[in-house]
Parts: structure tokens; C-alpha cells; sequence
């Protein structure tokens, strides 16, 4: 095998191109001359956007349930444990969209599962739970994101610090490792309010007792009187208890806004460098206005007019970014991240103020000419945009 096969097996899908490549070689086909054909399976393996049909609905929790997806075109392309897919629905006339990890394992394609929670101002989450049904079909985007692990820089020791539906990613990453036999220590320190919120709570304790390099703890921080378990916070003494030996040892970081805060900091106290924390970044906070930044006495309720050069004048509250203002005035712009990574929803921002909580990405070029990541800009002024 040459190097550039070599790196082709290991990419994603590759062993499934070479295949391609060798069976089409024995048809006697020139596959350098086959350039449609080198297309078409580079687009079997990004094709864009999918389409999804949901198979089966399994309740998880009273308020979770996990939606299995199908292909409706016969193919789902590879995916790293850890990504997700961004889903887009038509919630009482408005089109919008939601990130969302794909908590099955790689290692089989028949089927995507994802697992959502109700969240408070959730209202994707309320359609999905109350009104989705099997049958129903949606549009995704193919498998995205930055939140997988890398054997090379991350090494064989994992730690995952999940809260609430933040187990999801994590979910996928165990499932791979154990039924592949992947040599990997992996801890999981799970954070719920109430034991029976926790997903796949049974799975997982199955799993650490049948296997050595798994080790599951459950942490409720509003325990009832019958259990027995651990209780409080994901702590830097819980974290320590459990794992014992830090070095070396990769953190993954992912559940609710308020946890990042909270277990980077107990990190900090461990000494854990900051090179050795990951964290899922599409867990953005309800609550901007309580973001470091925020002008003062500014109410996220105060309305700005929001002009699209050459279009409409729309409303926009401060406390909404202007993706879901756009959104809600079904106004289309390319979306995937929802959380200010991708760089697909940029928009020029022509005049005005916004306000970009810490974290954003913006490219250095995209900074200087003004151009704004639409689901991480809220408006803190009347602001003059161009799509
Ligand atoms: S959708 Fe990815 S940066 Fe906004």
C-alpha cells in the first residue's frame, strides 16, 4: 500500500473509497480518467445535506426520548463519535434548525440515533417530543464538528465530564470504543439533578461491569432520600477520587452553559493544563444578558430595527441573536454550528452595534471587514446588515 492510500484507509469512509478504486480497477476502468466517478464517491462521503426518515422513537427519560434516523436516499455517510448533525425543522411556519450529537455509535451506519431532552425555552425540543412521529421526515446536514477524539494528540486516556443531554456525544465515543475493543481508559462523571433524568443509566453500568477499561460514575446533585449514590457536583475532589492519577489524562467537557464555568475551574484547581480540556461548544446560555460584556442596563427585551441592504427592515430584540430573528422572519442564511465554530451563517454587518459573547470564533479577515457570525451577534443598536 502506498502513503497516499496508506492516509486515504485511515480518513473517515477511505477503506470504503479504496475499495471503489480496486474493484473499479479489476472492471479494467482508468480511475484517474474517471473524474465524475471520483466525484461521486467524494460526494457519497460529504454529500452536503441529508434526508432523514425517523424509523423508531424510544423514550429515554419522561422527558427524552432518542429518534432513530434512516436514510432516505439509501446512505448515511461516516461521522466521528462526538459530531453532530444540525436537523432542520418547519415549527408553526417558521424554518429553523438545531445541532444536535449523534449519541449511536460509528461503527454501524444502518441508522443515526439522536437523544433529545425538553429544555425550558425549548420549543424545537417541545415539537420533537410532542408532535414527531415515525414516518416524518427532515432535512440534515451530514455529520459536523470539531468534538471527537483524536488517538494521535489526545491519547488513550479519557475523562468525560458530561451534565444532563450533554452525554449524548459521549454516549457515541463509549459505544464505539467498547463493542469495537478499542484499547482506550475512558471515565465518565455524569452530572444529573435526579437519578432518573440520567441517560442510558442502565447501559452504561452494564457496560463498566463488563468492561475494565470503563468506569461509570453517576453524580446527582438533588438526590431523593432512596439513593445511595454519589451526590453534590462534578467537584475537583470527585474528579480526583475517581480517576486518581491526572496526567496524561484528555478532559471532555459538554452539558449546560453553567457547567463550563464550573468544572473549568475545578480543573483549574487540579492543574489540569488547558490544552488537555475540550469542550463541545454548542451549549450556548439562555440568559446573554448575564454574559461578561453585556452593555449595562441594557434589557435583552429592547427592540432595534434590524435593515437588510436591499430587503426588508425587521424587528429584533437584544436578547435574540440575529440568526433567530432572521429565522422567525423566514429569511434564509446558510446554517450549521449554531454556535458561532463553522463560519456558515456569516453575514456583513454594514452599520450599528452587536454584541458577540467570548469564545466566537471570527476569522481575522472576517473581523476587518466586518463580517459577523449571525448566531452569536445579538443587536445592541439599530444595525444595518447585508446577506
Ligand atoms: S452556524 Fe456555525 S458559526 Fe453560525
Amino acid at each position: 500500500m502506498n502513503l497516499k492510500e496508506t492516509i486515504c484507509k485511515n480518513l473517515p469512509g477511505g477503506q470504503q473509497v479504496l475499495e471503489s478504486i480496486k474493484a473499479r480497477r479489476l472492471e479494467g476502468n482508468n480511475f484517474r480518467l474517471e473524474r465524475n466517478r471520483t466525484t461521486e464517491i467524494t460526494n457519497r462521503i460529504h454529500p452536503g445535506s441529508l434526508n432523514l426518515i425517523i424509523s423508531e422513537i424510544i423514550e429515554v427519560t419522561n422527558e427524552a426520548k432518542t429518534f432513530r434516523l434512516v436514510s432516505k436516499d439509501g446512505y448515511l455517510p461516516p461521522f466521528q463519535a462526538g459530531q453532530y448533525l444540525n436537523i432542520f425543522a418547519e415549527i408553526e411556519g417558521v424554518r429553523t434548525s438545531r445541532p444536535i450529537s449523534i449519541s449511536s455509535s460509528p461503527r454501524q451506519r444502518a441508522y443515526y440515533d439522536i437523544t433529545i431532552a425538553r429544555i425550558t425555552t425549548g420549543f424545537v425540543s417541545d415539537f420533537f417530543l410532542d408532535k414527531v412521529k415515525v414516518g416524518d421526515e427532515f432535512e440534515a446536514s451530514e455529520p459536523a464538528g470539531n468534538f471527537y477524539h483524536n488517538p494521535v494528540f489526545h491519547g488513550d486516556e479519557v475523562v468525560f465530564l458530561a451534565g444532563g443531554s450533554g452525554v449524548t456525544p459521549f454516549a457515541s465515543m463509549i459505544r464505539e470504543v467498547l463493542s469495537a475493543g478499542i484499547k482506550r481508559q475512558i471515565h465518565l462523571l455524569y452530572g444529573v439533578k435526579t437519578e432518573d433524568a440520567a441517560f442510558f443509566k442502565e447501559e452504561f453500568e452494564l457496560l463498566a461491569k463488563s468492561h475494565k477499561n470503563f468506569v461509570f460514575t453517576l453524580v446527582v446533585s438533588e438526590p431523593t432520600e432512596s439513593y445511595t449514590g454519589r451526590a453534590g457536583f462534578i467537584s475537583a475532589d470527585t474528579i480526583k477520587e475517581v480517576v486518581g492519577d491526572l496526567d496524561n489524562k484528555m478532559f471532555y467537557i459538554c452539558g449546560p452553559q453553567v457547567m463550563y464555568g464550573f468544572c473549568g475551574s475545578e480543573l483549574d484547581k487540579l492543574k489540569v493544563a488547558a490544552r488537555r480540556i475540550r469542550h463541545e461548544m454548542f451549549c450556548g446560555r439562555q440568559d446573554i444578558q448575564n454574559e461578561p460584556g453585556w452593555p449595562e442596563g441594557l434589557s435583552p427585551d429592547q427592540v432595534f430595527d434590524v435593515k437588510i441592504i436591499g430587503g426588508l427592515t425587521i424587528k429584533a430584540r437584544a436578547g435574540e441573536n440575529l440568526l433567530i430573528a432572521l429565522e422567525r422572519h423566514n429569511i434564509r442564511v446558510n446554517v450549521c454550528c449554531r454556535s458561532g465554530e463553522c463560519s456558515l451563517c456569516r453575514i456583513q454587518l454594514v452599520s450599528g452595534k452587536v454584541f458577540s459573547p467570548k469564545g466566537v470564533l471570527l476569522r481575522h479577515a472576517d473581523e476587518k471587514y466586518g463580517y459577523i457570525h449571525s448566531c452569536k451577534a445579538f443587536p445592541i443598536s439599530n444595525v444595518e446588515i447585508m446577506l
